[in-house]
Parts: structure tokens; C-alpha cells; sequence
């Protein structure tokens, strides 16, 4: 079971479309996913359609639910949802051990999911480190412009932090370049300054790129999976390509996928 955290501190990066855009791309390809929303925003959890007033991972998060309680079996897959009781989690959850919530909680559904993908809060709080301590690996959605490629470096210590102390086999599957405009020249300088810092950080940036395209927002408007609402859209494409390319990569690895 691979357990995918998507993380970036700054918001609008990409993360939420790509948590749902990469694990309903591997259902298409017949592995069975978990996602989990941990962001108080509730993106993932808008987009999914998930029912409203039931048990989330903040009650999770509290120890009030099992991970296997509050899992919604829904149309667009199987969800952990969120709820906006989450901002309060660094004031809630203080206790020793406070990082390891999540990863206790998911220890009792071993062998249920090929893949457990979460999505994050555009901070580096207790949610987020919940959700590397719990996680086989990181994905970095990256987009092609200054804050962006800013908070990677922060984030980069974090990883560092939560190897050293609480998951040392967390691994950096890689960065993603997403919303990109290939046409600006910007875009590219940008692209290549990414591509010079994951190698500086030993990390990879994929080679599929997810290029910027209006039926994003349409599909996620319309509570949509991409892939259904528009499945010949560019960045439909792309998320197809790179979750391809994620699972090449993943094999190449010896991992069993
Ligand atoms: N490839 C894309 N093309 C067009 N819009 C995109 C694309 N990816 C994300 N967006 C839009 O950008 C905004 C931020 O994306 P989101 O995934 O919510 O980022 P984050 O979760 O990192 O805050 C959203 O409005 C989303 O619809
Ligand atoms: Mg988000």
C-alpha cells in the first residue's frame, strides 16, 4: 500500500486537482484508493460530493473515530472527507505523539487500499506533518512562478525534519509542474529553475507537466471527476500521462504497484 502525500505550504499550487485528478487516474487503472482530505478548506471533499454532517478526519485527527468509520463509499471513489474543524487542529491535537495520528489510524485498513492519497492545508502545521509522517511518499505540485518555487526549500527542511524524527523511509516521489503555460517565456526560465532545484534537492521533476486549461475549474464547478467531464481536455491528458509516468517510475523502483 503506497500512502501519497500532496504538499506545498502555498496555496493555489495545484495540490487539491491534483490529489483528485491523480487517484481518480488510478482508479482507471484498476487500483483501489483512499483519499483523505485534510484541509480545512474542503476542496476535495466539495469536489467529491461527499455527505455533509458525517464523522471526518478531524474526528479522526481527535481520536473520537476510526479511520474505517468516517471512510464515505461514494459515487467518485472511497473519502475520508474534511470539515472546517480542522483549522483548529494545532490548538486541539497538542498531545505527545500528536504527529502520528494519521498514520495510526491508517495501520488498521493495511492491505485494504493500493493506494491512500491525501490531500493537504497550505501550511506546515500539525495536519500536514500528520500526513508526512504517514505517507510512503511526497508529491510536490509546483507551479512556474516565484512563491512557488520559494516554498519549496521550506518545505524541503520540513521532510528533512519528519525523516529525522518521526518516518525515516518517507521518500520525495517528485515534484510536478502544474497550471503550466508553455507559450510565456517566464513559464520556461521558471520551469528550468525547478528542474535545477528538485535536482538539487535529489529529487526528481516528472517529465509530464500539466498544462493550464479552463475545464479544470469547469469540472470542479460541476463536481466532476476531470476525466469524465473532459477527458480530451489538455490537462486531462496530462494527468493521464503522468500518472503513467508515476507508475513506470514506481515499478522501476522495485515497488510492487
Ligand atoms: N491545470 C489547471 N488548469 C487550470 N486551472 C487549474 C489547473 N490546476 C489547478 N487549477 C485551478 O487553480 C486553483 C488552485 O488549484 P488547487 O488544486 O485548488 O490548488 P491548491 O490545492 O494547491 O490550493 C483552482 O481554482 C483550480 O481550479
Ligand atoms: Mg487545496
Amino acid at each position: 500500500m503506497r500512502i501519497i502525500t500532496v504538499a506545498l505550504q502555498k496555496g493555489g499550487t495545484g495540490k487539491s486537482t491534483t490529489a483528485h485528478a491523480m487517484g481518480q487516474g488510478l482508479q482507471r487503472q484498476g487500483k483501489s484508493v483512499l483519499f483523505i482530505d485534510l484541509d480545512p478548506q474542503g476542496n476535495l471533499t466539495y469536489t467529491m460530493r461527499a455527505k455533509a454532517n458525517k464523522p471526518t478526519s478531524f474526528e479522526v485527527m481527535t481520536r473520537q473515530h476510526t479511520a474505517d468509520e468516517v471512510i464515505q463509499k461514494i459515487d467518485q471513489g472511497h473519502l475520508i472527507p474534511s470539515s472546517p474543524q480542522l483549522s483548529g487542529a494545532d490548538l486541539v491535537v497538542t498531545q505527545t505523539g500528536k504527529e502520528y495520528r494519521i498514520k495510526e489510524a491508517l495501520q488498521n485498513l493495511q492491505g485494504q487500499y493500493d493506494f491512500i492519497i491525501i490531500d493537504t492545508p497550505p501550511a506546515l502545521g500539525t495536519l500536514t506533518i500528520n500526513a508526512l509522517t504517514a505517507a510512503t511518499e511526497v508529491i510536490i505540485p509546483v507551479q512556474a512562478e516565484t512563491y512557488s518555487i520559494q516554498g519549496i526549500a521550506q518545505l524541503y527542511s520540513t521532510i528533512q525534519a519528519v525523516k529525522a524524527y518521526c518516518n525515516p523511509a518517507l521518500t520525495v516521489a517528485g515534484m510536478l509542474l502544474t497550471r503550466h503555460n508553455s507559450r510565456t517565456i517566464l513559464s520556461r526560465d521558471m520551469a528550468d529553475t525547478i528542474e535545477a532545484t528538485a535536482r538539487e534537492l535529489g529529487t526528481r521533476l516528472f517529465k509530464s507537466t500539466i498544462r493550464e486549461g479552463i475545464a479544470v475549474k469547469e469540472a470542479q464547478a460541476r463536481r466532476e471527476p476531470l476525466f469524465s467531464y473532459a477527458p480530451d481536455s489538455n490537462p486531462a491528458q496530462d494527468y493521464t500521462r503522468f500518472v503513467d509516468e508515476y507508475l513506470q517510475n514506481q515499478r522501476e523502483d522495485g515497488n510492487n504497484v
